[in-house]
């Protein structure tokens, strides 16, 4: 059956064919290459999302819980080669050989009622984002620990955990690169463990793993309430973590398998958005402040100016897009972005001011990371424009620091995703280098790689065209090291 006639209410067919399980692992040379790939992008492009939302006739109960699969794009003098690989969770490899659902997810019961899903967690399914730093690749997700995978053929090697640092802990998918140092930062959301006379506390788990990819240090930060936190914001000295008002309760109907944790999960409008800032150094909390209701679920870049620290974050005042990831074979479902805002926190007065920056519905920021935590001048962002067929990200936006977007949207049927920045090689400008851009087909359900010359969106420079479709994915990394020959 065909996109067009599964949705059946539009001529242009929505983004939903993109969920679609891509269940073939290929390995080539992609052949149809419209113009040229500049010379000047050379490395590897990583991506991460989950390449499955159905097993057996089962789908997932939740597009978070889909198993992860790595793509790959190389660029050589030689072309482009295509990769793709799932990660062999424990949960993917059993659940390939059953062919049915075996563990719970984030959205995803098992089936059989609640005595099939009393006392078990989450699985790992490993989706949602990749780092490669100091030698390894690592797939991530919050829900459990990082998967390393060979670089170069992106078969599994196993669970990583630095040597025994994360037993115990939570680590999450969105760890950054310090540029000047290049230490890897990273932290998870978890509660401390049961010690007699303790009762268990919500904490963050914080992680400063050195260049060399050794833990130099780690730290807990107690709180009072779970730190639903899936990104945070790094200035060249601190570690920014926004406290969203999202709430979980009955965690009693969960453990006894009522109920997913998703169903759960709600936007807490009398709950102030809390903020805790922490030294990178001494992972010690250093300042807190307090503001309106609100989340952001990923930010751009923060730095320090004077006692201020300014911080871009894509903002929301409600949760209800988890609702439409929870039903996203549901052709009716809009996916939209939240607000480009700037926040000022004041280290000196505790005061805490925003102001949206830019028009469009936005998410997944990306940035020239050479500036993470310093000024910059520029954010790439993945839009939701009406173009006639706008059921997710359609449209990305090249935004200044004012605010002012130069914006491309895609053509009614094609659906993107975070665009992500990448340098070219040699360059030391803010502005020089590429953006790329995966982009899903719904009229053809094929996928395609464009590739922008970062300060020129009026049409890409080179477009590598799969045989295939390729799931909608979550993040990208970018390693000027090629991974694959
Ligand atoms: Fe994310």
């Amino acid at each position: 059956m065909s996109v067009q006639a599964q949705t059946g209410l539009n001529e242009v067919p929505t983004c939903h064919g993109g969920y679609e399980n891509l269940d073939t692992e290929y390995d080539y040379w992609i052949g149809d290459v419209e113009g040229e790939i500049p010379a000047d992008l050379r490395g590897t492009f990583l991506r991460n999302g989950p390449g499955r939302q159905k097993i057996g006739g089962e789908t997932y109960g939740h597009w978070f819980d889909g198993d992860g699969m790595l793509s790959a794009f190389t660029f050589s003098d030689a072309g482009v080669r295509f990769r793709n690989r799932y990660v062999r969770t424990t949960k993917y490899l059993a659940e390939t050989a059953a062919q049915k659902v075996l563990y719970r997810g984030f959205g995803t019961q098992i089936p059989g009622g609640w005595t099939k899903n009393m006392f078990k967690f989450p699985a790992n399914p490993s989706n949602t984002s990749v780092i490669y730093h100091a030698g390894r690749l690592l797939t991530l997700n919050e829900g459990g620990k990082p998967w390393q995978l060979e670089a170069g053929s992106l078969k599994t090697i196993g669970e990583f955990d630095y040597n025994g640092e994360l037993t115990g802990r939570a680590f999450s998918a969105h760890g950054k690169v310090h540029p000047s140092t290049g230490d890897y930062i990273n932290f998870g959301s978890g509660s401390s463990p049961w010690r007699l006379g303790k009762l268990p506390q919500p904490c963050l788990d914080l992680y400063r793993i050195n260049k060399t990819g050794h833990v130099a240090r780690t730290n807990r930060i107690l709180l009072d309430t779970f730190p639903f936190c899936h990104d945070f914001a790094m200035s060249d000295r601190f570690g920014i973590f926004f406290i969203n008002s999202i709430v979980i309760d009955g965690m009693g109907g969960f453990f006894l398998g009522l109920h997913s944790l998703s169903d759960r999960i709600h936007f807490d409008h009398d709950q102030p958005m809390k903020i805790v800032v922490v030294d990178l150094d001494s992972l010690e909390t250093v300042a807190q402040f307090e503001t309106d209701p609100g989340a952001i679920i990923h930010f751009g870049n923060a730095f320090e100016e004077g006692e201020e620290l300014q911080v871009d974050g894509m903002f929301t005042a409600d949760f209800e897009g988890n609702d439409v990831l929870s039903d996203i074979l549901n052709p009716h479902g809009r996916i939209g972005g939240g607000e480009y805002r700037r926040f000022r926190l004041n280290l000196r007065t505790g005061s805490v001011s925003s102001d949206r920056v830019c028009e469009y519905e936005s998410e997944f920021p990306t940035f020239d990371t050479r500036l993470a935590g310093s000024r910059h001048s520029l954010t790439y962002t993945a839009c939701s424009v009406d173009n006639g067929a706008d059921s997710f990200y359609n449209a990305i936006a090249r935004i200044d620091f004012e605010g002012q977007a130069e914006l491309l949207t895609l053509e009614p049927g094609c659906y993107g995703s975070e665009p992500l920045f990448v340098p070219a090689a040699g360059s030391i400008c803010e502005a020089d280098g590429y953006l790329l851009e995966v982009v899903y087909n719904a009229c053809t359900h094929l996928s395609e790689l464009r590739v922008f010359r970062a300060d020129d969106l009026s049409g890409p420079v080179a477009v590598a065209r799969l045989g295939h479709h390729l799931p909608h994915q979550f993040h990208g990394h970018f390693s000027a090291a090629p991974l694959m020959s």
